[in-house]
């Protein structure tokens, strides 16, 4: 499976041949949330979670995004999703998330996000995301978690 993007970059599924690069990427993007090592791991081996990684022409790992379906039919998760820093704002974001929701293929999907991570809540409103809760200090330093919601229009699943 590979879906081509502009400009040579591709979505494919992420294994644990994938895991050092996700890795490394988690701790670019997320200096202070990014998963331990074997958290990560366990990620690829546990059933009903979705790996896709956005692949630079050069062969890069540039993109990685994590979804889980969970127990209930009507919603999946949107675990992790970013992008390297150098590959931002290309559109690429916004690809892999419209992937990922795709192969969730369910009615509702949610994330929670940092109340002050400004560009990923601006990809998700604009999207079709609302904040349905606040989490008073859901992260480690404190900072508020939004959790946000998508209600897939039907065609798309
Ligand atoms: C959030 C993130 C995944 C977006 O990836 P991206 O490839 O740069 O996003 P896109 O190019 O697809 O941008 C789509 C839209 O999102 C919004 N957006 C993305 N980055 C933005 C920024 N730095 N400032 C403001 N808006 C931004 C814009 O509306 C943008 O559309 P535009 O470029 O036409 O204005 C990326 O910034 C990232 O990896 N951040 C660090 C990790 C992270 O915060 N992940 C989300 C955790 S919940």
């Amino acid at each position: 499976m590979n879906t081509l993007l502009k400009d040579g970059y591709a979505i494919r599924r992420a294994t644990l041949f994938d895991l050092r690069a996700v890795y490394r990427l988690e701790r670019v993007i997320f200096p202070r949330d990014a998963y331990p090592y074997l958290d990560l791991a366990l990620l690829f081996l546990t059933p009903r979670v979705i790996n896709r990684k956005i692949v630079a022409p050069d062969g890069a790992l540039v993109g990685f995004v994590c979804a889980v379906l969970g127990a209930r039919q009507d919603r999946g998760w949107i675990v992790t999703i970013g992008i390297d820093p150098a590959h931002q704002r290309r559109g690429l974001g916004q690809a892999l998330l419209a992937h990922a929701e795709e192969r969730i293929g369910r009615t509702h999907i949610r994330l929670t996000v940092r109340e002050g991570n400004h560009p990923a809540i601006r990809l998700y409103a604009r999207t079709g995301y609302t904040t349905i809760e606040r989490k008073i200090g859901y992260y480690r330093d404190g900072e508020t978690g939004l959790v946000m919601e998508k209600h897939m229009n039907p065609a798309q699943n």
